[in-house]
């Protein structure tokens, strides 16, 4: 019989594509979401591409009455991949109680119903925020963790902390520990992709949104930083590579791979590439020259971070693979297809 995984925050962007992923390996998907920063339209994208429609409800994990519900009513859930999360940076600073009731009291209910429903696994969504500006590139899991500088990071911290505190304490379950380096780009059929609500805030949104014309042009943040060009460095890591690591640490999870009860892995590319360079290199995918000005630095930006992935390619066996090229096709593709269906 199929395994029954519950994905959190199933419409948003990292989710739709893992639910994909999951459903074509085999796995029976369900999917919660709130629906506060995606649409209930993805389903039938994610429908479109794997022709199996997956359960879907509106709970909100900080519901703990809504969430038993679910639990009753969808016995037999093997493990949950937990993506429902509040994630813009700049709104957790302005609004901080609201990003600690939604990705704190998330994570609690869900930890505490997890024993009451024999739900052995847990895949946490975490993010390389957690190690802040880092002392050396690339940085592995052992490198410190520097204390927040925002409230949406601190509550990734707080969340590896607690999933860490619970696992010690003898909870009987198993988690893997996902820190993402920067997700982007869209499922080849341009089926799902990243959905900004308003004017986006990540990189690659921002700039499909200004080849297309959305925009007037892109703001570069800063082109003094200590970088060979001078502009910021990141691991830009494929959406469909990093869905595919979700389905790795779900199997190894479920299947009793390994003997930890909780382990925590880097998920990216290995390789650095700054945002000017990113935007040559989606110049010469598109084929269209970019608008942008260079302007003054973003304040809490981290200069340069890049993964050693090297934990994930030996204990998991998985690989970020796709070239750069390819993923930001894809975002351009998805930005054509917002444009075709009049989204955007
Ligand atoms: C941010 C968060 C990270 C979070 C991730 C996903 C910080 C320090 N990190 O990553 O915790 O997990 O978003 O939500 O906030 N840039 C521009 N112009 C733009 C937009 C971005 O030049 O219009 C630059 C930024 O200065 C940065 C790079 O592009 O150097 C990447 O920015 P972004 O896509 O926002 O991701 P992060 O800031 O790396």
């Amino acid at each position: 019989m199929a395994k029954k995984v519950l994905v959190t925050g199933g419409t948003g962007y990292i989710g739709s594509h893992t639910v994909v992923v999951l459903q074509e390996a085999g796995y029976e998907v369900l999917i919660i979401d709130n629906l506060s920063n995606s649409n209930i339209d993805v389903i039938e994208g994610i429908t479109r591409i794997t022709h199996t429609r997956p359960v879907f409800e509106k709970v909100d994990c900080t519901d703990m009455d809504g969430m038993r519900a679910f639990f009753e009513k969808y016995p037999g859930i093997d493990g949950i991949i937990h993506f429902a999360a509040s994630k813009a940076v700049g709104e957790s600073v302005r609004k901080p109680l609201l990003y600690y009731r939604n990705n704190i009291v998330s994570l609690l209910n869900l930890l505490e119903l997890m024993p009451e429903f024999k739900v052995k696994g847990l895949v946490f969504s975490s993010s390389c925020t957690v190690y802040g500006e880092p002392d050396k590139n690339p940085i592995d899991e052992d490198a410190p963790i520097k204390p927040a500088t925002s409230p949406y990071g601190n509550t990734k911290q707080i969340n590896e902390e607690i999933i860490r505190d619970y696992i010690h304490s003898g909870a009987l379950i198993k988690s893997i520990i996902l820190r993402y380096f920067n997700p982007i780009g869209a499922h080849p059929s341009a089926e799902i992709g990243e959905l900004p609500i308003g004017e986006p805030q990540n990189l690659v949104p921002y700039i499909t949104q200004t080849a297309i014309g959305i925009r007037p042009y892109l703001k570069v943040f800063g082109n003094d930083y200590n970088t060979p060009d001078g502009s910021c460095i990141r691991d830009f890591i494929d959406v469909m590579d990093l869905s595919r690591a979700h389905l790795v640490a779900m199997d190894r999870i479920l299947e009793g791979k390994s003997d930890e009860n909780m382990e925590i892995f880097n998920l990216g590319t290995g390789r650095g590439v700054s945002v000017l360079e990113l935007i040559r290199v989606f110049e010469k995918v598109t084929g269209k020259p970019l608008n942008y000005k260079i302007v003054g630095r973003r304040e809490g930006d981290i200069e340069q971070i890049w993964a050693n992935p090297e934990k994930a390619n030996k204990v998991l066996g998985w690989k970020a693979e796709t070239p750069l090229e390819e993923t930001l096709a894809s975002a351009w593709k998805w930005q054509l297809k917002l444009r075709e269906r009049g989204i955007m």
